[in-house]
């Protein structure tokens, strides 16, 4: 058995998937990972790390880490990187296997189904999807040119041939519909309509999701006769990138501590928990967050409002709002809710999609419930 190989059997002995394990034991990995990829430096940015300055043993063992590898930041991929580039979000990347594979086994992806993946990426996940179902069975559709060409001469030099598509996920791929299951490697604001009406009936829709409060959640949608898609979020945290349609707008430098000024008992701090950040979200889904040392920032970039919440001398907390929407107004009143229905996770709430709203309620369909943004 040759190095990569040895690799590779124990990534899938470690992984543990019986239904993955033949796929992770054939896809070569560093055909899709390429010759570069960037490390996360927190004094530098994100390096480049070249196939060219490492041993060739070097170089396998870090492709079969179970690791996201960044491979592309801001648009400029990490074989094109010769310097550091600056702290700037990455924009595509080689998920970790395991991650992939629990995203796989989330979506329940059995032989014989037909499967659309939103986010090509390296074409990793894939070429997994191709090995399991084979190649008419897998549609796989990237936003980025210059990922999509990647991941083309990847998968054909490892021997795959999937239906690509270079393009925005979001709308889907009406040629090769209905597909029995949709998995998204980015993360969703809301969940497009396009992929309900693509997905048969009785078919699943799983999707990280992530808003721009910086709120996650793990859907998997069921799509019913009546072309809704509803279902609870699952128990499993994950992050993924998010789609670029779907990312938040840039901010502007701030102005803290101006307009109406008010108490409030419940600390801020709180939204350093993910279940509370997510409950933060439904409530003000155009809001972005922020720290300044400890005083937490909301802020809307469309309508300009603003909140922001620090410790009062006195004990609690003093909230000056600003601009058409009290945003910590909100806020305090979804977690008021959410504290008085026992803080649960993510997973105790669901999300039903219809033609006219998409709604996440709260402990069942007929619980309290927030609309996503349109
Ligand atoms: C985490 S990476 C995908 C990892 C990939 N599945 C793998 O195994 O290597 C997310 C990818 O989604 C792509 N993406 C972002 N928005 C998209 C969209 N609207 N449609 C299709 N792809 C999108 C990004 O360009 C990026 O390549």
């Amino acid at each position: 058995m040759n190095l990569a190989a040895k690799l590779r059997h124990e990534l899938a002995v470690a992984i543990g998937s019986p239904d993955w394990q033949a796929a992770l034991e054939a896809v070569p990995r560093e055909l899709f990972v390429g010759d570069a990829v960037y490390r996360d430096d927190a004094g530098l940015g994100w390096v480049p790390v070249h196939r060219s300055q490492m041993s060739p043993e070097d170089w396998l063992a870090l492709v079969y880490t179970d690791e996201t590898w960044v491979t592309q930041v801001n648009g400029v991929m990490a074989e094109n990187a010769i310097e550091p580039v600056a702290i700037l979000r990455p924009t595509s990347s080689s998920t970790l296997p395991s991650l992939v594979v629990r995203m796989l086994e989330a979506a329940g992806i059995s032989e014989g189904e037909n499967v659309l993946e939103i986010g090509t990426g390296t074409g990793y996940s894939t070429a997994l999807l191709c090995h399991r179902l084979g190649d008419k069975a897998a549609t796989s559709i990237e936003f980025d040119p210059v990922v999509a060409d990647r991941a083309k001469v990847a998968l054909a030099v490892a021997g795959y041939t999937p239906t690509l598509v270079q393009g925005d996920g979001l709308l889907g791929y009406e040629g090769n519909a209905p597909y029995d299951r949709l998995i998204a490697t980015c993360s969703v604001r809301t969940i497009p309509l396009a992929w309900v009406r693509q997905v048969c009936e009785g078919g699943t829709i799983t999707a990280p999701m992530l808003g721009w409060t910086g709120g996650v959640a793990f859907a998997h949608l069921r799509v019913a006769d009546d072309g809704t898609a509803s279902g609870r979020f699952l128990n499993d945290d994950v992050y993924f990138m998010p789609a670029r349609p779907h990312a938040a707008p840039p901010l502007d430098v701030l102005e803290l501590g101006s307009g109406d000024v008010s108490d409030t008992q419940i600390d801020p701090l709180l939204l350093t928990d993910d279940a509370a950040l997510f409950v933060a979200q439904l409530a003000a889904p155009q809001a972005q967050h922020g720290w300044a040392g400890d005083i937490l920032t909301l802020h809307d970039v469309d309508t300009g409002s603003h909140a922001d919440v620090r410790p009062s001398p006195g004990g609690g907390w003093v909230v000056h709002q600003r601009g058409p929407l009290r945003l910590w107004d909100e806020v305090e009143k979804a977690i008021v809710t959410w504290q008085e229905a026992g803080r649960p996770h993510q997973s105790g709430f669901g999300l039903i999609v219809t033609g006219e709203e998409q709604r996440v309620w709260l402990g069942d369909p007929d619980g309290p419930g927030w609309n996503l943004p349109a």
